[in-house]
């Protein structure tokens, strides 16, 4: 019951790793509201869970303010801030349109740093902030440049962020997952595609295999807890061996 009382923020918690770590921070006792964009999966969450589900999409920094706002307002100042919402797509630098880079970025990167300059005045000090990056922002992986640039921002800026919120003991840590199985890389794909990046993953992972949702939301539980009350500015591979050991 590491997170008795605590007050955790998902943003991005209704689907995949996300969702699994909602799940994770309520069965440790958590005081909890979740973001994201499905109305449909929002009210399940939050119903399932018992905890507050506000709609709100992360490219839009109003409404993250607004989501915000309301969070604060029923469950009071933030302990854990996990910015976990983001959004995949591949294509080659030469096929990059302005639109594609724009949308990953507006809501991986833009978005994901507004939310955390706009939650810094409800923190708690001493609290702790983890984002979801991914092992994509160091791996050179053809197809990726939007992507990875977009998780490579992330990690200088949890760096800085880190850095600036020293004299507030605000901790800020990534976890930067390897293939894992979840919605983000299946949809708009056919079963066999499917089957066939499966394949692939568990060809490229030196543990043979993908990861869960469940075992990237431990990493992330971890560093919000005071087990991790040490670590800050690190960016936690959570890749079953892909950077180190591939
Ligand atoms: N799965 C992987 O292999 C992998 C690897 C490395 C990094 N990651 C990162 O892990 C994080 C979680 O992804 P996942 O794999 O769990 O995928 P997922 O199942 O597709 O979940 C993505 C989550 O982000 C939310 N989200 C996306 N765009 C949003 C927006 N504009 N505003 C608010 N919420 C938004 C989604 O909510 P809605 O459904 O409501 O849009 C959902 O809760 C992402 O940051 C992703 O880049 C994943």
């Amino acid at each position: 019951m590491r997170f008795t009382d605590k007050c955790v923020v998902i943003l991005g918690g209704n689907a995949g790793i996300g969702l699994a770590a909602a799940r994770q921070f309520a069965a440790e006792g958590a005081r909890l509201a979740l973001t994201g964009r499905n109305a449909e999966t929002l009210h399940a969450a939050a119903e399932e869970l018992g905890a507050l589900a506000v709609r709100a999409d992360m490219g839009d920094v109003g409404q993250t303010r607004a989501a915000l706002g309301e969070i604060e307002a029923a469950l009071g100042g933030i302990d854990v801030l996990f910015v976990n919402a983001g959004v995949g797509g591949f294509a080659m630098a030469p096929d990059v349109t302005e639109a594609f880079w724009d949308e990953i970025h507006t809501v991986n990167l833009r978005g994901a740093f507004f939310a955390i300059q706009q939650a810094l005045p409800l923190m708690r000090d001493g609290g702790a902030i983890v984002i979801t990056g991914s092992i994509g922002s160091v791996a050179a992986v053809p197809g990726n440049v939007a992507y990875a640039a977009a998780k490579a921002g992330l990690r200088a800026m949890a760096r800085i962020v880190a850095k600036e919120l020293l004299p507030r003991r605000i901790r800020v840590n990534l976890i930067s997952p390897g293939p894992t199985d979840t919605e983000i890389f299946k949809r708009d794909a056919t079963p066999e595609a499917i089957a066939g990046m499966k394949a692939m993953f568990a060809e490229v992972v030196p543990l043979g295999r993908m990861g869960t949702a469940e075992e990237v939301a431990s990493a992330a539980l971890f560093l919000a807890s005071a087990e991790a009350a040490f670590i800050n500015g690190v960016d936690l591979y959570v890749d079953g061996g892909c950077l180190e050991l591939g």
